[in-house]
């Protein structure tokens, strides 16, 4: 698939959900659905939670604290915007940035998230956060301080869990770690 066809291919998908209703969420403040971005044709894909208030506002994923901090760590190893693609497990903005919940991850990612993937077919995903790794692997207990250490193989698709900038951001020890785990998704990716 060229690039362009997956553009418009994405363009379609983003158009049937603009105005999206089939989860609760639609009607718990937020002010828009947020969609992935970056390039479809890419290798790598950067999976995370659900947009924050920033996210909300803008309608662009990880523009806020914690996408600052993931986008400038990762341009600073030599991803440039052109190596990846970045979206979330749901596109709308769960209320005081609490965890999406069952309810909404299941019709939010079945419409969405699965059209998304077929449409990229990335090669590595770099999960962010327990909620992205237990969602793409589809599993319901994730303990990330195991998960970060592997790599895992999920119906040919290579998965790299890392910590989500979040916690990097409370917890600033951490970060050298984390851009390490961040270095090896990218380095997966080149290799794939
Ligand atoms: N956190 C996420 O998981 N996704 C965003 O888009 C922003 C913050």
């Amino acid at each position: 698939m060229t690039n362009t066809n997956k553009n418009e291919q994405l363009e379609a998908l983003h158009n049937l959900y603009k105005a999206c209703k089939h989860c609760p969420l639609a009607s718990l403040g937020r002010q828009q659905v947020v969609f992935g971005e970056g390039n479809p044709n890419a290798p790598l894909l950067f999976l995370g939670e659900g947009p924050g208030r920033e996210e909300d506002k803008v309608g662009r994923p990880f523009i806020g604290r914690s996408g600052q901090l993931l986008r400038k760590t990762i341009a600073k190893i030599g991803l440039k915007p052109e190596d990846y693609y970045i979206t979330n497990v749901v596109k709308c903005r769960p209320p005081n940035n609490r965890l999406p919940n069952k309810g909404e991850i299941s019709p939010c990612t079945k419409l969405i998230l699965k059209r998304e993937l077929d449409i990229i077919q990335p090669k590595v995903i770099c999960s962010l956060g327990s909620c992205a790794t237990k969602v793409i692997l589809e599993e319901k207990l994730i303990r990330m301080t195991d998960a970060r250490k592997k790599i895992i193989n999920k119906n040919g698709l290579s998965v790299k869990p890392v910590f989500h900038p979040a916690y990097i951001l409370r917890n600033s020890k951490m970060r050298d770690m984390w851009i390490l785990d961040l270095k090896q998704a990218f380095d997966l990716s080149k290799n794939s």
